[in-house]
């Protein structure tokens, strides 16, 4: 198989031998795998991948069809479509994954969307509804909007009956993320649009004061994501008064149990609103996996609605 393989900061792709599958594994030939901010940090040398992973082939969520399975492996049958959040490792033609590690690939999803669907959106769905608890007619604040976890966390909201503001600091995007069911508003001064019962928070420690003083009684924040800054000075006596609840959390490291746990409940209730077309998965834009390094520049650059994408031949 040809797989994209960081070496010294760059990246380059190159035959590997094909995975074999174990007891309870699935060999999955990749049709389309998803970029996230995990794998530029990896690039760096600054994430490795976690035990049990491959060490030096990126990639966190792939969508392909099931090629073989492991002798005791009995979720998925060859041929199947499946998407799967995964370590490390989705960016080869060939990945192999613990079968609980696998969902169905929505029939109404096309590989590039399903390629950049698993990670975004069972990184969304818990903490929305699993963390956070967003219930029925409650505000939400997605900070981050327009990427692949804020896109999904717009649509899911919104599908849950929440009431959804998003910031987007790129104006060109906000259309975008407002046609996805939010109210679109930009970064600075966002609270003065609160308040809020829950915040997702995909940009991290600038915005922490804000968000506090911007909570409902009661209200929940969720960090996921700290690309703008990790270390903010909070007054926890405006916490307190707020009985407020700030909670974090990554998926990558999580056990197989933890992980197999969020998915089965993307499972239930997220693929059936796929299927009925309520939540789509938008992709920015596709990279053949001979053009992995284009694809990391696209993403890093910024900018985009949505996934950056590797595509690779049936
Ligand atoms: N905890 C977890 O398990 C987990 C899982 C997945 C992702 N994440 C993290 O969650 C974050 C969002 O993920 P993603 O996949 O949605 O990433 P993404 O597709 O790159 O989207 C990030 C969005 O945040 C915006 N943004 C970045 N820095 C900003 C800043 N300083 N001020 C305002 N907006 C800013 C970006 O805007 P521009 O386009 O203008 O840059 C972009 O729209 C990332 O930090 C990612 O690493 C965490």
């Amino acid at each position: 198989m040809r797989a994209v393989v960081v070496r010294d900061r760059n990246l380059v792709v190159e035959e590997r031998a094909d995975p074999e599958p174990g007891s309870h594994e699935v060999a999955i030939r990749v049709r389309a795998a998803g970029l996230n901010g995990a794998d530029m940090l990896q690039r760096q040398g600054r994430y490795p991948a976690p035990p049990g992973s491959p060490p030096d082939i990126p990639g966190l969520e792939l969508a392909g069809t099931v090629a073989r399975l492991g002798p005791a492996a009995t979720r998925f049958a060859e041929g199947d479509r499946v998407m799967a959040v995964v370590g490390g490792g989705g960016q080869a033609e060939m990945a192999v994954v613990h079968e609980r590690g696998l969902m169905r690939a929505p029939e109404a999803l096309g590989w590039p969307e399903a390629g950049g669907a698993a990670e975004v959106l069972t990184t969304a769905h818990d903490a929305l509804f699993t963390q956070a608890g967003l219930q029925p007619g409650e505000r939400l604040l997605v900070h981050g909007a327009a990427g692949g976890v804020g896109t999904a966390a717009v649509q899911l909201g919104r599908a849950a009956g929440a009431r959804v503001v998003a910031t987007v600091r790129n104006a060109e995007l906000r259309d975008g993320v407002a046609a996805l069911g939010a109210t679109v508003i930009a970064p600075e001064g966002f609270e003065q649009h609160g308040p809020f019962d829950v915040v997702l928070e995909l940009v991290g420690a600038p915005n922490m004061v804000a968000n506090v003083a911007a909570l409902e009684s009661r209200g929940r924040i969720v960090v996921i994501g700290v690309g703008g800054g990790a270390k903010a000075e909070l007054n926890l006596l405006a916490l307190m008064g707020k009985r407020g609840r700030i909670s974090a959390s990554t998926l990558r490291a999580r056990s197989l149990e933890d992980k197999a746990d969020a998915m089965r409940r993307v499972e239930r209730h997220v693929l059936p609103l796929i299927e009925t077309g309520s939540i789509t998965v938008p992709v920015a834009a596709t990279y053949p996996l001979e053009a992995a390094a284009e694809a990391y520049d696209r993403f890093t650059a910024g900018g985009k609605l949505g996934k950056v994408v590797l595509t690779m031949d049936a």
